[in-house]
């Protein structure tokens, strides 16, 4: 058995070292493409392996049809909106993620980056504390349940907004307040952070009319992904609203345009970096390796996505 690592934000070497170990101990063989720049390595590179371990690589219906051994995936993190799902279906290719393992790193980056707006990016003059304020988690998943928690820690009032959590012990355990619609929860909320995944319900979903909801000073928190945003509707209010801020760990298109018109009151990191700790690749990286093994020893689809 074959196990290629393709990463193009290559995994910390304390991750690498130990995906090998768990890989030849169980008596398969690794091989790594990491840093790519282009397609044609990737393509070149998955010609005989068996089994893939990505970040947030691209897994098309090209790269499928260039792996023809190819057995399942493993995208180590949350999200695998990277992964066409449909082709790997159908040719019987397994596909898995690592829920919660990347989650804190991206929790904290969130925190973060409520605490970098709150003080003007960290330039002189006068910011204000989170303390106090009220927190809107769009999403209770690991990375949502985590930033609520770290929120509460810090004197923020939580409140969030789920439809597919149904069990409302889950939030009072927490502390947290659920909400019944999304409107109400960016109405409330002088912190919006989302945590919702890229899919054909979600994209765009963050649109002008939810955005309008938000109270005054209000700072919209993306570590999720940028699909999710509406960019034009997105532009307006905060043209609209000049009391309106947005940072973000997933560029938008715009960017450039947003950064010349809002200056200060937008932000977003160069590259995306919320899982990028050591802790978050180590964690993640290990759970693909693992689950590759198990997938193969045992024949364990426990986190499968596409059953
Ligand atoms: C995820 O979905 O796990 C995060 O967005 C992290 O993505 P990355 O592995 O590309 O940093």
């Amino acid at each position: 058995m074959k196990v290629l690592v393709a990463t193009e934000k290559p995994f910390a070497k304390k991750a690498v070292d130990g995906i090998r170990k768990i890989v030849e101990e169980a008596g398969y063989e690794l091989a790594l493409l990491e840093k790519y720049t282009d397609k044609a390595q990737l393509l070149a590179a998955v010609s005989d392996v068996d089994a893939l371990i990505i970040r947030s690589d691209k897994v098309t219906a090209e790269v499928v049809a260039a792996a023809p051994k190819l057995k399942i995936v493993v995208r180590a993190g949350a999200g695998y909106d990277n992964v066409d799902l449909a082709t790997c279906t159908a040719k019987g290719i397994v596909v898995m993620n690592t829920p919660g393992q990347n989650s804190n790193a991206v929790a904290e980056l969130a925190i973060g980056m409520m605490i970098f707006m709150a003080r003007n990016q960290f330039t002189p003059g006068t910011g204000s504390e989170i303390h106090g304020k009220t927190l809107g988690i769009h999403a209770y998943g690991h990375v949502g349940r985590l930033v609520g928690k770290y929120g509460r820690a810090m004197g923020l009032k939580v409140y969030a907004y789920d439809p597919f959590i149904t069990d409302a012990k889950i939030f009072e355990e927490d502390g947290v307040i659920a909400l019944n619609s999304v409107e109400e929860l960016y109405s409330k909320c002088d912190y919006i952070s989302l945590h919702i995944p890229a899919t054909e319900q979600t994209k765009k979903s963050i649109n002008r009319e939810l955005l309008s909801k938000m109270p005054q000073g209000a700072t919209l928190v993306n570590t999720a992904r940028k699909e999710v945003i509406d960019e034009a509707g997105l532009a307006a209010i905060l043209e609209e609203r000049p009391d309106l801020k947005y940072i973000t760990d997933i560029a938008a298109d715009i960017q450039p345009e947003l950064n010349e018109k809002f200056g200060k009151r937008v932000f977003a990191t160069t590259k995306k970096m919320g899982a990028e700790t050591a802790e978050a690749n180590i964690n993640a990286g290990l759970a693909a390796a693992t689950q590759i093994v198990d997938f193969f020893k045992n024949g364990n689809t426990r986190f499968q996505v596409n059953k």
